[in-house]
């Protein structure tokens, strides 16, 4: 039986003790220097990355072991080969394969066919190890999820996990969009049924002022995701998190932004430099997660 990493929804019982070990690695690093040692990761590319890219790719040499980045337009793929064909092919040369995919239906393609584990990098429909950094993140400064976190802006794969991640930890989410870019409907369903189990409030309330208030946790992501067609963004404007909703949620409260930011439109200069600004410890905390992911799909978490 293969364990595949595509959806928020595949780490549903397993989320507090990869938390809890991607924990110990960050602060062992050294535990686990040789523990992959002679095993490979196959990164495909499809779309440009800086955070993805560097963070699974140091964190396997981190781990003792070898990434391979590999894009469409070097692989056979770009020649007409089939993702289920190089899905098979590369199973029997790397251990884990990373998958960054303009469609949610090719990430599904790829880890039918393939024989080792698959980790989704994102997609159209999710961010998965995004929202599993972003979770570290928000245990480490605020010691748990019995909070309420707001996302401001589009409902897109960032958003839709983020809902999946929320409702699995208990955490209450409002999401706050303009009417028509809510996150997709059957993952907000589903987010609704989990939050039932966990006790978490998952709701979409359209007005941003009203939205933010009692927010410990602030999130946005750009307006425009890779491989959208351009669209009007000024439909957007009321939702960028300024210092002027800032101030309208709790004072402790904590920014958060997947990256990379679109300064001036999604979140202001102002915000991301504030100290309210958790950006950068987020993103370090991608390293620290995937590497937990990693040994966890191959079974080699204690
Ligand atoms: N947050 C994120 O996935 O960043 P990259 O697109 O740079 O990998
Ligand atoms: N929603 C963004 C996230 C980038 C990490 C996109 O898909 O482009």
């Amino acid at each position: 039986m293969v364990f595949h990493f595509i959806s928020m929804l595949d780490i549903k019982e397993d989320i507090e003790s990869v938390l809890h070990f991607a924990s110990e690695i960050k602060a062992h690093p050294e535990k686990y220097w040789t523990v992959l040692a002679n095993r490979s990761l196959g990164m495909v590319f499809e779309k440009p990355s800086t955070r993805t890219r560097i963070s699974f790719e140091t964190g396997m040499t981190q781990l003792g072991g070898h990434a391979l980045y590999l894009s469409p337009k070097d692989l056979q793929i770009g020649r007409g080969e089939t993702i289920a064909d190089t899905a098979r092919v590369i199973s029997r040369y790397v251990d884990i394969i990373m998958y960054r995919a303009f469609s949610h239906s090719m990430m599904k393609e790829l880890a039918r066919h393939a024989t080792v584990p698959v980790i989704n990098a994102l997609d159209d429909l999710e961010h998965p190890c995004q929202i599993m950094a972003d979770l570290l993140t928000i245990k480490e400064k605020k010691g748990g999820f019995d909070l309420n976190l707001v996302y401001l802006g589009d409902g897109n794969n960032v958003c839709n996990s983020l809902l999946l991640g929320s409702a699995v930890v208990g955490m209450n989410m409002t999401v706050s969009t303009p009417l028509g870019k809510e996150p997709n409907a059957h993952i907000f369903k589903k987010a609704l049924e989990i939050a039932e189990e966990t006790a978490a409030e998952i709701k979409i309330v359209h007005e941003p002022e009203k939205a933010v208030r009692e927010a410990d946790v602030l999130y946005t992501d750009v307006w425009v995701s890779m491989g959208e067609k351009e669209k009007d963004k000024s439909i957007y404007i009321p939702y960028q998190l300024n210092m002027n909703l800032v101030k309208k949620a709790k004072k402790d409260v904590i920014v958060m932004h997947c990256l990379p930011a679109h300064r001036g439109e999604e979140i202001t200069d102002e915000v991301m430099e504030s100290g309210h600004s958790v950006v950068f410890d987020q993103a370090e905390n991608r390293l620290h997660v995937q590497k937990a992911i990693m040994l966890w799909l191959l079974g080699l978490m204690p």
